[in-house]
């Protein structure tokens, strides 16, 4: 069993052992805003499980967590399917959060069906293409007043950023507050024109990121280097 902090925190370093895309940047922002919410228990609802990688930073943030998170635990090119599962499984066990998460095997939508109870954080980060981040993101009518909407691979993928710019930029619900990496931070308030304006000018990191990603594909590291990428995998 890991070493954790008085407050039931895991330590990031366990967190880096489970295989994901979430960036310490970024876990770190997850637990901020669930230790955030007062008083506890915070209620969090994550869209796209994968392993665990995000779900244990959201779960080891404090002792005082529910996590709900939901994941088909479907095959495609890029997920392995339901072996998932087990991995995950595995992974909350070994850093003693199991009792803190509960999984739900099924897509978002089939989720949301039903759901009645009330989120205070939710992270976004299932399925990339835009119609489906355009459902999962009806998760916000169940987020409280001045809760948290965090939304990864928000610059840095066309489906998320086209329903974002879609139904959040022109929407009366969910104000901009910057971005950690391409994690987007939204509170359920709402929006400024400022807010607006900020998550405009976020437009041309995410024209860079999606050149990057081509670039990558077409193996022309080098290129994508002259953009100020260094590192080997997509921007995230
Ligand atoms: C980018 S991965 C999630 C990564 C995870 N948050 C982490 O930190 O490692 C996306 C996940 O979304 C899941 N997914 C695909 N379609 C989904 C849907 N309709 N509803 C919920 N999750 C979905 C995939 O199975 C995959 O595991």
């Amino acid at each position: 069993m890991p070493e954790r902090t008085p407050g039931g925190v895991v330590p990031w370093a366990e967190v880096d052992r489970i295989p994901g895309w979430l960036t310490r940047a970024q876990a770190e922002l997850l637990q901020a805003v669930v230790r955030s919410v007062h008083p506890g228990p915070a209620r969090v609802l994550e869209v796209g499980a994968h392993q665990g990688r995000s779900t244990c930073a959201l779960a080891g943030a404090r002792r005082d967590v529910v996590v709900t998170t939901i994941d088909p635990f479907v095959r495609t090119r890029r997920y392995a399917g339901p072996a998932v599962r087990g991995l995950l499984a595995a992974h909350l066990a070994r850093l003693g959060v199991e009792d803190r998460v509960t999984v739900l095997a099924t897509t978002s939508a089939q989720a949301r069906r039903g759901w009645t109870g009330e989120v205070d954080v939710l992270h976004v980060d299932g399925k990339h293409d835009y119609w489906t981040v355009t459902d999962d993101l009806r998760w916000v009518e169940h987020v409280v007043a001045g809760g948290a909407v965090l939304v990864h691979d928000a610059f840095s993928s066309i489906g998320v950023t086209l329903a974002l710019l879609r139904h959040v930029l022109p929407g009366r619900t969910l104000a901009y507050r910057g971005r950690t990496g391409s994690m987007a931070h939204f509170v359920v308030t709402a929006p400024s024109t400022a807010d607006r304006a900020r998550m405009l000018a976020e437009l041309p990191w995410w024209v860079r990121n999606v050149g990057v990603k081509v670039l990558l594909r077409l193996h022309l590291r080098p290129v994508a280097r002259l953009l100020g990428h260094t590192g080997a995998d997509d921007p995230y």
